[in-house]
């Protein structure tokens, strides 16, 4: 990101037409006490707006954004293109979705429009465009918000058309397509592109998730088509803007806490120029999980900084039960984010709603309208914080050693698949190695299957189903470059139309990690098997046995050595964990779903062989990562416990730059607590041995 702004933006989005004028002025009042420097506005006003076809309506914005620059006040400003007027869907009702059961939803909620309505794209098309023209100077604007949060899945017929055509794009025949879709299985030879019908509950899903599908090949390319057809919309608004402001800043926030799993938001991201994160992490959600995520978003960009475009101050409203976070936790989480690549700080909402769906959603200005509130001062405190903070972090890099492969295709196609397991959840399994190496404070960078493998010592491709043409080759020059690749059970099973690779799992994997495997188990989940360590002359020196389950791979090793074996079944003795040595690296394979204690441990060497190490050691629920820039390295120590913790940061005084303080030692982190340590010391890579 180039970013123009010089610190660490604060702020969020704000609904000023929600709200009489004469709480406009107030509003200003409070941000500027509060430290706001950007508010998003006009993210769903289209309907004010637009009040019909013919007719634009500007003047609230205008004076928003007059009233937004005279204050100091950057504006994000959105195209409100994220809920079409009730005018637009009863005249145009193909902007109306149709749902997985061929229901047409009526005008309500938001975030209701079909991606490829003709209506929809013209009109949001002409929103984003008449924007541009009437504020391409205005001095308020620093970049654009296009949409809010795009997703979901539409069954209606103009997708059904564009999905044929999509297809014919692909494929170009349909032998091609029968191919790739192996219809010769239940007699589902197309003769005619017409024929064809969206993947939905009428058509060939078994339920209405979208997961369990009788054609995983039809599934896995509606999935992509449907991505590529949210995508479509948002690049015509882009583009409108571009049109008008070539140097346009433009971007659109992802959801989900980055893992929504119907968009590729690798294959997004090439498209934004920032990428914006929207984050609710509940109460009760380790904060391991969040912090996958935004390592997620950095690695979207290939390391390019981010922004936090929403988080509550407060609670939420949209889970059963929605409690406060506690006192500290604001500012923690804030941090974190920007702790592993954020560059700003940004709130859903300023002022709490009235009325409607989200009046009781957290915000930095609460019902009863002051200062005087917990929330608010919390608040205030990072504002100033970040105003201190200046541009001393803005596009500080983070960089990693250690890689975790996450891929979107991946995930569809596991989640399609009808066996052996339909409880195997790809995310989970990410998270099970992102865990093992947060906890030792290994700094690990979220990579997609385009991200060049040259910067890392080690790769771990957990449950990589799914290979990609020439990714079986790009692992094995890596390896044989020197690389570690840790891969487990259920990779190299399928190709990209999700046909399987025949000849012996994991298919082009085989000869990289020296093994084939013959059966797979499936265990019930009161069921487990166990591996005992059998690598007596190994270097990996674990010893003992572990639990582990879900699936078994039963291999059969063509070079690798065996470093385990089950502990029970028919297939006890059988290798359960290999190393295959390929040119000057070697390649791992874990055959089933090992306990977490075993992943640590294993993570641990595999890492301390390649001259890994923690960060820094500390307690649990302490998180530590590193940003660097221009020779200075600043280490943020994150407390995540509910009480203060001693944490031991080395002998060298190092400049405390929250505190304004030199300290060195052991050093209290109060509950909650943030530190960022800033040093001169250079260190490879934030992480492994010191110069
Ligand atoms: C999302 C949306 C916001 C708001 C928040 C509430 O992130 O983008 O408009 O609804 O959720 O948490
Ligand atoms: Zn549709």
């Amino acid at each position: 990101m180039k970013n123009k702004w010089g610190k660490i933006l604060f702020g969020g989005d704000y609904n000023p037409e929600q709200w009489p004028r004469e709480i406009w002025k107030e509003d200003m009042r409070l941000f500027k006490l509060a430290g706001i420097d950007i508010a998003t506005v006009n993210v769903f006003s289209w309907a004010l707006n637009q009040p019909d076809e013919e007719t634009f309506q500007f003047q609230w914005l205008d004076d928003v954004m007059d009233m937004l620059h005279e204050n100091g006040i950057h504006a994000c400003l959105a195209t409100s293109t994220a809920a079409h007027p009730a005018w637009m869907a009863s005249k145009y009702p193909d902007v109306l979705t149709v749902d997985t059961k061929g229901q047409k939803r009526m005008f309500g909620r938001r975030h209701n429009s079909c991606p490829n309505s003709p209506a929809y794209q013209k009109f949001s098309t002409k929103m984003a465009s008449v924007l541009a023209e009437r504020y391409k100077d205005h001095p308020a604007v620093l970049l654009w918000h296009v949409n809010n949060e795009y997703g979901w899945r539409c069954y209606c017929e103009n997708c059904a058309c564009e999905f044929r055509e999509w297809l014919k794009e692909r494929y170009g025949s349909l032998e091609a397509l029968n191919r790739a879709w192996y219809t010769s299985f239940w007699g589902h030879t197309f003769y005619d592109w017409n024929e064809i019908v969206l993947p939905s509950s009428l058509s060939e899903h078994l339920d209405a998730n979208h997961d369990k599908t009788a054609f995983q090949g039809i599934s896995l390319d509606y999935d992509r088509f449907n991505s590529d057809s949210i995508l479509k919309c948002y690049k015509l608004e882009r583009d409108a803007i571009k049109a008008v402001i070539p140097d346009a800043m433009v971007t659109t926030n992802f959801q989900g806490n980055g893992t929504y799993k119907p968009l590729d938001y690798f294959k997004w991201a090439k498209e934004l120029d920032v990428v914006a994160l929207d984050t609710y992490p509940t109460n009760d959600m380790p904060m391991s999980r969040i912090a996958m995520r935004h390592d997620l978003m950095r690695g979207l960009k290939d390391g390019a900084p981010y922004m936090l475009m929403e988080q509550s101050p407060s609670q939420i409203n949209w889970k059963d039960i929605n409690p406060l976070k506690r006192p500290g936790v604001m500012r923690l989480w804030s941090y974190q984010a920007i702790a592993r690549g954020a560059e700003s700080v940004m709130f859903f909402q300023m002022r709490r709603s009235v009325g409607a769906y989200e009046q009781f959603h957290g915000a930095v200005i609460d019902h009863c309208g002051h200062e005087n509130t917990r929330v608010f001062q919390e608040c205030t405190e990072l504002g100033q914080e970040l105003q201190r903070l200046g541009d001393t972090l803005l596009n500080a890099k983070t960089s990693a050693k250690v890689a975790i492969l996450f891929d979107w295709e991946n995930w569809w196609s596991i989640e399609h698949s009808s066996g052996p397991s339909a409880r195997l959840r790809y995310v989970e399994q990410i998270e099970k190695y992102y865990d093992a190496l947060y906890d030792h404070n290994i700094q690990v960078d979220m990579i997609g299957t385009d991200t060049n493998l040259e910067e890392y010592e080690v790769v771990i491709a957990p449950v990589l189903y799914m290979l990609k043409p020439n990714y079986a080759n790009k692992l094995e020059e890596f390896v044989e470059r020197g690389g570690t690749l840790v891969t487990t059970f259920l990779s190299g099973i399928v190709d990209e139309h999700n046909l399987v690779t025949l000849g012996g799992y994991p298919g082009h994997l085989r000869k990289l990690l020296g093994i084939w495997i013959e059966e797979i188990d499936a265990l019930f989940p009161d069921q487990s098997n166990s591996m005992v360590m059998v690598g007596q002359h190994s270097d990996l020196g674990i010893e003992g046995t572990f639990q582990c389950g879900h699936l078994c791979d039963l291999l059969h090793t063509e070079g690798a050595d065996i470093e385990a074996v089950y502990g029970r079944e028919f297939y006890a003795g059988k290798p359960v964990l290999t190393r295959n040595k390929f040119g000057k690296g070697e390649a791992w394979y874990i055959a089933s779903d090992p306990e977490a204690s075993f992943l640590s441990m294993f993570l641990k060497r595999i890492t301390e062989r390649k001259k890994i190490n923690a960060i820094l050691e500390t307690p649990a629920g302490v998180e530590v990562t590193v940003r660097e820039k221009e020779g200075q390295r600043y280490m943020f120590v994150l407390n995540h416990n509910d009480k203060p913790v001693s944490v031991h940061i080395g002998e060298e005084a190092q400049l405390d730059l929250l505190g304004a303080r030199r300290i060195h030692g052991n050093t209290e982190i109060p509950e909650h607590g943030v530190l960022i340590l800033q040093t001169t010391q250079s260190i490879t890579s934030g992480i492994g041995e010191r110069q």
